[in-house]
């Protein structure tokens, strides 16, 4: 029998782990995985991690797997409902002042939306409360800036962006607008609805298990981009809209609320193309100075 060895600790297998990439030569890379396991391994001894749990992990890890193709993408689900997307989002947008606020990409953007003359309606069918967007696109010094692009993208009454819907016009609920001289833009879109991401999959079970709920308040999205400034992904949210303060992937932020307000069809301002009772919103978006790099959200499709 052997004696005076001692046991070998959990610490003991946790250092084991970090002093294994010791050599790493990236050092960059050396840094993620050694930081990787030390917070891995502190989670695992905080929670008592048990073998039970521990497959059940691996089990939720290969059904995301299994889930995920080139349209539909589970990590990422999992990123946004864990709040690291946003995290990662707030991390890589460092804000300069009084610049606009980014948020999520989402997985519902496609590129290459048609161009749309200014005041132009975003519908290409019946779509629910139709809804002037308009405002202006700034510096941050307040100066107008023209010819930027608002990149834009919203759901309609049925609650679907066009690429999840097989039967909607490929170009609906979606358009790129360019600012006049005064650096104005306005467009006619419908008032947003509340909708639930995909939830279907395991990021959905972990939702229903926890007693969460996958719903996003109203909003609309737009990239809005202008040569010599800094590219801002973002949203427009309904401030009446319910979820507002719940929303599933954290994206909602205090500075991006407008309110959007009810007309009536007798309105006077009542937009060309535009019968009955519609609604508005005014919304300036404003830019920072710096080179307009195009933000990706890799592998998001739907
Ligand atoms: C969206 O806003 O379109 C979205 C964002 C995250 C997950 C699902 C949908
Ligand atoms: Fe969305």
């Amino acid at each position: 029998m052997v004696t005076g060895v001692t046991a070998t600790r959990p610490q003991d297998i946790t250092d084991a782990v970090v002093e294994s990439f010791a050599g790493c030569e990236n050092p960059r890379l050396k840094t993620l995985l050694q930081s990787l396991t030390r917070h891995l391994h502190a989670f695992a001894v905080e929670v008592g991690l048990t073998e039970d749990e521990w497959r059940s992990a691996i089990d939720i890890a290969t059904r995301t797997g299994h889930i995920t193709d080139e349209r539909r993408q589970e990590f990422i689900l999992w990123s946004d409902e864990l709040g690291l997307s946003m995290l990662v989002d707030a991390l890589s947008n460092s804000l300069a002042p009084g610049a606009t606020e980014s948020t999520i990409l989402g997985p519902f953007y496609a590129a290459g939306s048609p161009v749309r003359e200014y005041g132009a309606v975003l519908s290409e069918r019946p779509a629910g409360t139709p809804c002037l967007i308009h405002g202006r696109v700034l510096s941050t010094d307040g100066q107008p800036i023209a010819g930027a692009e608002l990149d834009v993208w919203q759901n309609g009454d049925d609650r679907m962006y066009a690429v999840q819907d097989p039967e909607a016009p490929k170009d609906h609920l979606r358009g790129r607008f360019h600012t006049r001289e005064d650096g104005s833009f306005a467009f006619v879109g419908v008032r947003p609805l509340p909708y639930t991401i995909p939830f279907d999959g395991p990021a959905g079970e972990m939702l229903i298990a926890s007693g969460r709920h996958p719903w996003r308040p109203a909003h609309v999205h737009v990239i809005v981009r202008a040569a010599g400034y800094r590219t801002v992904t973002t949203h427009i949210f309904d401030s009446a809209s319910e979820y507002i303060d719940s929303d599933a992937v954290f994206a909602t932020k205090p500075s991006l609320l407008r309110d959007f307000v009810e007309r009536p069809a007798n309105d006077p301002q009542i937009p060309a193309g535009v019968s009955g009772a519609w609604c508005s919103v005014h919304t300036d978006f404003v830019l920072a100075p710096g080179d307009a790099a195009e933000p990706t959200d890799p592998g998001r499709t739907a």
